[in-house]
């Protein structure tokens, strides 16, 4: 039994950032908060919200203060909404914020599951009388996101300008994303890895991978595995996705593939992700898959339930995993009974939709985890 002498405060870095991702930080706040306070004062969050992001940097110039990783680097965990505004070119958002926290907090593994809820009609034709559950999870420190490469390299002129973008493969950097996946198969009921690459045209990268992958999977004889061509594995997600459990990808393929299971899920306003840094030296950063969807903001229609499971990634993170199956539980009861958004066909707002996953929390006491799990 505790009581609130014992409470442990998890010290979170709320950074919503912009459109839809403010609102579904909101959201994600709301019903973690919930989760906490139905714990008997065992646990709770103790919330520090940054205001970057598109706007910051219209009237500062950066997308983040300067010292922004030293503060950041204190917290517990990250939790993030989504970076991005018509306003200001894509790969200066994307580059100033949210990849500059995953690569220097050596966030390596990107954890990306696609779930499947009762009451939400997925495009899948089998999903109804199959049960679908895969992960994938993208390398997150190198490979096409490397950010190598130059513009104009030889000054030529209008029309003749000179692109290079340089994807990284180093034979460490695949090897621990690849065992990141053979341990998470482990702990699945369906034992199984499938490797992507596209080593047939990609010959130098793709197959150091493909050679690092076998190597790898020498030390897991109990786990099955497959290596597939990433234009083969984008028609299997469509027409045998039963046959997935852990699906590990370079950071460009996987961020394309995930998109497309989430959709297969029935939306991308589903789908949770968790950037980790294994290791622990840095705090983990918790952000739904989706971006800012400008073309809804502001509404109060944005689908919560990516930010929502991220949360409960986050609460897996910190050991409280009774808290977050609960967590997962009260949104399949939600979803089951139709209270949903309109992007999965729903008329819910996104504030009734929290209000139906608080409602449907059953809170058991938590038993909290040993200090520094
Ligand atoms: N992790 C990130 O921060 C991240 C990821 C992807 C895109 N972006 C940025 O987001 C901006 C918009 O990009 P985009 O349009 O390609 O992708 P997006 O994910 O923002 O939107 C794609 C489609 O999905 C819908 N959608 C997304 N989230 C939803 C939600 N929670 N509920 C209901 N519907 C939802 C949108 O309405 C849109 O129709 C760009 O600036 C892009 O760079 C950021």
């Amino acid at each position: 039994m505790s009581d609130a002498s014992t409470t442990r405060t998890y010290q979170i870095a709320a950074i919503p950032a912009d459109g839809v991702g403010v609102e579904v930080v909101a959201a994600g706040r709301a019903v973690l908060d919930a989760v906490a306070a139905g714990s008997n004062g065992a646990f709770g969050f103790g919330w520090t919200e940054f205001p970057w992001g598109c706007g910051y940097y219209e009237k500062t110039g950066r997308m983040m203060d300067e010292d922004a990783l030293e503060v950041l680097r204190h917290f517990d965990a990250i939790y993030f909404g989504a970076v991005g505004w018509p306003t200001v070119p894509d790969h200066i958002s994307l580059w100033g914020l949210r990849l500059t926290i995953a690569q220097n907090f050596d966030q390596w593994a990107n954890v990306r599951p696609v779930r499947f809820h009762p009451g939400v009609v997925s495009p899948l034709r089998k999903a109804g009388d199959t049960h679908l559950d895969w992960v994938v999870v993208r390398e997150n420190s190198e490979g096409e996101y490397a950010g190598l490469g130059g513009r104009n390299l030889a000054g030529r002129g209008p029309g003749n300008e000179v692109a290079l973008q340089t994807a990284l493969f180093t034979e460490k950097g695949c090897e621990r994303i690849i065992r990141f996946a053979f341990d998470l198969a482990r702990s699945r009921s369906v034992t199984k890895v499938s490797s992507v690459t596209k080593s047939n045209a990609q010959q130098y990268g793709m197959v150091l991978w493909d050679e690092t992958f076998a190597r790898v999977a020498r030390d897991y004889p109990d786990v099955a595995t497959e290596s597939v061509l990433v234009d083969a594995m984008a028609a299997k997600f469509v027409l045998k996705p039963e046959d997935l459990s852990v699906v590990v990808a370079s950071n460009l393929n996987a961020d394309i593939l995930s998109d497309l299971g989430s959709a297969l899920a029935g939306s991308l306003g589903l789908a949770a992700s968790a950037n980790y840094n294994p290791e622990r030296r840095f705090p983990s950063m918790f952000e739904p898959v989706h971006g800012s969807a400008p073309d809804i903001a502001g509404q109060g229609i944005a689908n919560p339930i990516g930010a929502i499971l991220s949360g409960a990634l986050m609460l897996d993170h910190f050991g409280l995993h009774d808290q977050a199956a609960q967590l997962r539980e009260a949104v399949d009861a939600t979803t089951g009974s139709g209270v949903l958004t309109r992007d999965v066909g729903g008329t819910a707002t996104t504030g009734q939709v929290v209000a139906a996953i608080i409602e449907n929390l059953t809170l058991k006491p938590a038993v909290l985890p040993a200090q520094g799990t």
